[in-house]
């Protein structure tokens, strides 16, 4: 209990403190028995406190402070009266029985909370585990079937094999987005083009959005700076799927970089589905998806890399619609 990182506690000191201080008015007031008898009963205190921060062993060692002062005390002042010596008697037990009680209670509800946060993270983990293997289930199935049926000698391979790659790919990237999500962030930062990084993250995404029949529109300012080109793409590539994915055919989402005081500000903007209040408390926590075959994992990742490089991300819903991302970053 008593290490230097404990002396530098609040609680430490409140409880040394009430001992020293109840212990003070034992010995400075021993001719007023009427006040003694009330600050006796404040021993209590310390011994309540310690039980609450610290548990039985702390509870111990606040009573053994308690003894230390208190029992020279009751040998200093021992009067012939049996009533007063088994009243001091009486305060030891007391003080041990409620020690006992209390420290015991605290330890008991330290272990329940141990216990319930211990099964809270294997409910977390095992409905992340379900969530990653229902995502792998589906491609594989669909690989499993073409193949089978290519192994028997029935389909065409020129067909099949654009359809198996394709589900392959789907399948690294879960891979690779769970490995993301799993790894801390690790910068390599060096010094790029913020319009290059967008342009590239566009280029990425260009065939997406024609197949969705969505158009992209750039407005991108010159600002250099130091990031890592690779994960801000990376992040980028998130957004902008999001934004294409929301948007409904014919649609246009809009990119915009500019400065904003000692700022880099991206800007992706759809006109697409918008987002409800409860998608917005929670489309940062990973697993949350409101898409059929979404994993949710795209702007946990993508917040994890923008807050790595000391920026941060907000989302807007403008009043004609839509969705607007806003990307902080600082230059
Ligand atoms: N531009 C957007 N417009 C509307 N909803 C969005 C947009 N971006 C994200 N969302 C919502 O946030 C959720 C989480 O997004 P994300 O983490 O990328 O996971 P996923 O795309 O796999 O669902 C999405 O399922 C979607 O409901
Ligand atoms: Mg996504």
């Amino acid at each position: 209990m008593f290490s230097t990182s404990l002396l530098k506690q609040k609680f430490f000191w409140l409880i040394t403190i009430s001992i020293l201080g109840i212990s003070a008015v034992q010995y400075f007031f021993s001719d007023t028995p009427d006040l003694q008898e009330i600050d006796r009963e404040l021993y209590y205190f310390p011994i309540f406190v310690a039980a609450m921060r610290y548990g039985m062993r702390g509870t111990m060692i606040a009573l053994a402070a308690v003894y230390f002062v208190y029992i020279p005390f009751i040998v200093h002042t021992w009067k012939g009266s049996i009533e007063h010596q088994s009243a001091r008697i009486l305060d030891l037990i007391f003080y041990f029985m409620f020690a006992f009680g209390a420290g015991y209670l605290a330890d008991r509800d330290r272990r329940i909370r141990a216990e319930l946060e211990r099964n809270r993270l294997i409910i977390s983990l095992g409905r992340i585990t379900s969530a990653i293997v229902h995502d792998l289930k589906n491609p594989l199935i669909s690989m499993i079937g073409l193949l089978e049926r290519l192994s028997k000698g029935k389909g065409d391979c020129m067909t099949y094999i654009p359809v198996i790659l394709k589900d392959a790919y789907r399948m690294k990237r879960i891979v690779d987005d769970v490995l993301d999500f799993a790894r801390p962030v690790k910068l390599n930062r060096e010094e790029c083009s913020l319009a290059s990084v967008i342009r590239q993250a566009v280029e990425m995404c260009r065939e997406k959005a024609e197949k969705a029949g969505i158009r992209i529109g750039t407005d991108l300012a010159d600002i250099q700076t130091s990031a890592d080109s690779f994960l801000l793409e990376r992040a980028l590539i998130n957004v902008i799927s999001n934004a294409i994915e929301a948007s409904s055919r014919g649609s246009e989402v809009d990119i915009s970089l500019r400065r904003d005081d000692d700022s880099a500000l991206i800007a992706v903007r759809d006109h697409g589905s918008g987002m409800d209040q409860e998608t917005i408390d929670h489309c940062f926590e990973p697993y949350f998806s409101r898409k059929k075959g979404g994993n949710g994992l795209g702007l946990p990742i993508t917040k994890r890399i923008i807050e790595a490089h000391g920026g941060q991300v907000e989302i807007r819903q403008p009043k004609s619609g839509g969705t607007l991302f806003k990307i902080f970053l600082p230059v």
